[in-house]
């Protein structure tokens, strides 16, 4: 490429990459994946190395991005700046990285390094004075960042104030006069899924990743919206600091944040040498999902501060330190087609058809687009070029369209007003629901996807009586509802002709359905697909009716009077079991044996209702278990953590010191064994 052309392109790549970056740091709303940034500034970077004329101080590959551009937030200038780093992407490129320190370290010691997690999330740097929280701030361009103190202080994993362990009298007994922490503010996984299932809910656009989420959520000006937001905390880098003890070790800095009650992740290990390094990587680039939260690299750090110091930084990164970044999980794709299935409930959710695409370790080819408004809110159109990424470790999902690539003239995709079945029956979107229902009973869907759910794990759990079992046996004729399930074994003969079935397969799934009889009977009324009664209702309904006739034989008002049960459901449990062709298959399965029994009465009384206690530390008349079995066989409920929920902390001897100070900061009593015993006889704290 000859000097002018390579010019032009290099203009071109600034020009993307700042549309991109605008995108990504200003909007929350990135239009490629990460990857394929990633390749345009390579792109970038190598044309700058081979005509180094080209490099201007302004160019993406000489700054550090993502400037602050809420002003309604303060600016805060950082006491030392925060910069970025370096990426590596691949076992190569670490070595090539290792090789270029201990050159300019010279024969001295070679490095020791410490691996921790390239967590997905913002960089925060926490200000502590005497030990008291006074400040956080995002890192803006490195030198300014914005003020989000009152956000922060929402995050749980945040210590307000530190209290060391003193664990090593010199080191960690003293408070720094002043200390600043930096790590990363993100979003589990689980809480990112179930904003965007609630945003889904209430039509409002879905955030694309955790990570812009978590940016999102930092944003508001009302903490209490960030309260609400779950982010959670890991600390990874000391900054700066007055005071306290001195180190030699970025390893001993984390055990110091750690004995201060700072979360710093486990995963973390100090390694070596660079081969171990690379398997780190390696064990992190495919195991990533077991994580609750998305990391997008590991990053790579010499221990000795000392070599730190030697090593210094470049304009905007540190030598000392670089990110391996995985390979990608977000990829770009064609959207074939958008089609529309209908579930158990004639509920139907749109689908994107695409050109099957490699990403996050599977093959992908469909995707959920949720319901009609999200379809709206994303406008993706059959035709565009779309980002897919897996969301939640292993739903895929469509990010969005990539506009630039749109096809002149694309036009938008139209719902669908007749159901995909053969029936052809007519779909309804009632006023004000997100979404699209198929009302028609007797639809094929519905009752294919019936079927399946009721044999499904979370319900009647007949094991071969899977979505093509189910498809077969009503192509053949063999099956129409629950009940005929029950009657299969007098088919074998018509099973027997179909093709594909033999005999071994044919006898388990006999034994299966057999087997499913006595099942409990929160799981038959799971399984009979009866509006609103999902996972854990039919439990509920199973506890307090104890048996399907009580049920059946209960009004609106006496089902809704039970805890927990909303009218919604009480009126839609009551329809169910008011209908005659409902009565009817209940009968014939009553004729099959089926359990219809609920669980026998508790046997102590049920002082705990309602009621969340959280116990630590050992006691002298219960064991941890024993203590938790007592508060659930009360009918309470005995979580790991202390939250706002909790009704009271219960402390034994060497409780943990994070739920006692927990409890004593959202206000939660703190109960002896005493207190405790009284609790679980009469359910009240003492006065
Ligand atoms: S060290 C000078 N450690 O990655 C050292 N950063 O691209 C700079 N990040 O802004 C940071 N996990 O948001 C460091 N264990 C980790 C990290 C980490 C995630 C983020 C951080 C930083 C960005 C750099």
């Amino acid at each position: 490429m000859d000097v002018v052309r390579a010019q032009q392109r290099v203009d071109e790549l600034r020009t993307v990459i700042a549309h991109h970056d605008r995108r990504y740091y200003e909007l929350d709303a990135p239009e490629v994946s990460d990857a394929d940034y990633d390749s345009l500034m390579r792109e970038l970077r190598s044309l700058e190395s081979e005509f180094p004329a080209l490099v201007v101080a302004t160019s993406p590959t000489q700054t550090v991005r993502g400037l602050p551009v809420f002003t309604s937030f303060a600016e805060v200038e950082h006491l030392q700046p925060m910069m970025s780093l370096d990426n590596v992407f691949d076992a190569e490129e670490l070595q090539g990285w290792g090789a270029r320190n201990a050159k300019l370290l010279g024969d001295g010691v070679p490095a020791r390094f410490v691996c921790e997690l390239k967590i997905d999330g913002l960089a925060m740097s926490l200000l502590y004075r005497d030990g008291v929280f006074v400040r956080a701030a995002t890192r803006g361009d490195g030198r300014v960042g914005e003020d989000v103190t009152e956000n922060v202080r929402t995050i749980p994993a945040i210590p307000k104030r530190i209290v060391p362990v003193v664990t090593d009298g010199a080191l960690f007994g003293e408070v720094p006069s002043l200390l600043e922490v930096r790590g990363e503010v993100f979003m589990p996984t689980e809480a990112f899924a179930s904003l965007n299932r609630r945003r889904a809910e209430a039509g409002e656009a879905l955030f694309v990743n955790p990570r812009n989420s978590a940016a999102g959520s930092l944003r508001q000006k009302d903490p209490s919206v960030t309260a609400g937001r779950e982010l959670s905390f890991l600390s990874y880098q000391l900054g700066a600091i007055e005071g306290g003890p001195s180190f030699g070790a970025h390893s001993e800095t984390l055990a110091f944040l750690a004995n201060c009650g700072f979360p710093v992740s486990p995963e973390i290990r100090s390694l070596d040498t660079l081969d171990e390094v690379s398997s780190f990587c390696t064990y992190w680039t495919e195991h990533r999902h077991v994580l609750p939260y998305d990391i997008d690299g590991v990053v790579v750090k010499i221990d000795d501060l000392s070599q730190r110091r030697e090593l210094g930084n470049t304009s905007k990164a540190p030598r000392w330190a670089t990110a391996f970044k995985f390979p990608p999980e977000e990829r770009t794709t064609l959207l074939r087609a958008i089609e529309v299935s209908v579930g158990r409930t004639g509920r139907t959710t749109p689908f994107a058809v695409l050109e099957p695409v490699f990403v996050g370790g599977s093959t992908v080819a469909m995707a959920t687009l949720h319901n009609q408004d999200q379809v709206r809110l994303k406008d993706v159109r059959p035709g565009d070029t779309v980002v897919v990424r897996k969301a939640g470790d292993v739903i895929p999902e469509v990010v969005g369209p990539v506009l630039s690539l749109r096809p002149d003239g694309l036009p938008e995709w139209e719902f669908p007003t007749t159901c995909p079945c053969p029936m052809e029956s007519m779909l309804v979107r009632p006023e004000g629901e997100s979404d699209t229902r198929c009302v028609e009973p007797r639809c094929p869907h519905q009752r294919w996807a019936r079927l399946v759910h009721f044999g499904s794990r979370g319900a009647m759990d007949i094991e071969g009586f899977g979505e093509k079992t189910v498809s077969t046996f009503l192509d053949a004729g063999l099956l129409a509802d629950f009940a005929d399930i029950y009657a299969l074994r007098d088919r074998l003969e018509d099973i027997r002709r179909i093709e594909g079935f033999g005999e071994v397969s044919i006898q388990n799934l006999l034994r299966a359905i057999e087997g499913s009889k006595s099942r409990p009977l929160g799981y038959l009324l799971i399984g009979l697909n009866i509006r609103h009664v999902g996972g854990t209702m039919g439990h509920v309904l199973a506890k307090s009716f104890r048996s399907l006739d009580a049920l059946a034989a209960s009004s609106v008002e006496e089902i809704a009077a039970t805890e927990g049960v909303g009218g919604t459901i009480a009126a839609s449990v009551a329809e169910w079991f008011g209908d005659q062709a409902n009565q009817a298959m209940i009968e014939r399965l009553r004729g099959t044996g089926l359990n219809f029994d609920g669980p026998p009465p508790p046997s102590v009384p049920q002082t705990l209702v309602g009621l969340s206690i959280v116990v630590t530390g050992s006691l002298d008349g219960f064991t941890r278990d024993g203590a938790e079995e007592a508060i659930s066989a009360r009918g309470g409920k005995a979580p790991g953590s202390v939250s706002k929920k909790t009704t009271a902390v219960v402390v034994g001897n060497d409780p943990g010191a994070g739920k006692v100070t927990k409890a004593t900061e959202l206000g939660v009593p703190v109960l002896d064994e005493a207190a405790f015993r009284m609790l679980l006889e009469t359910g009240k704290l003492p006065a």
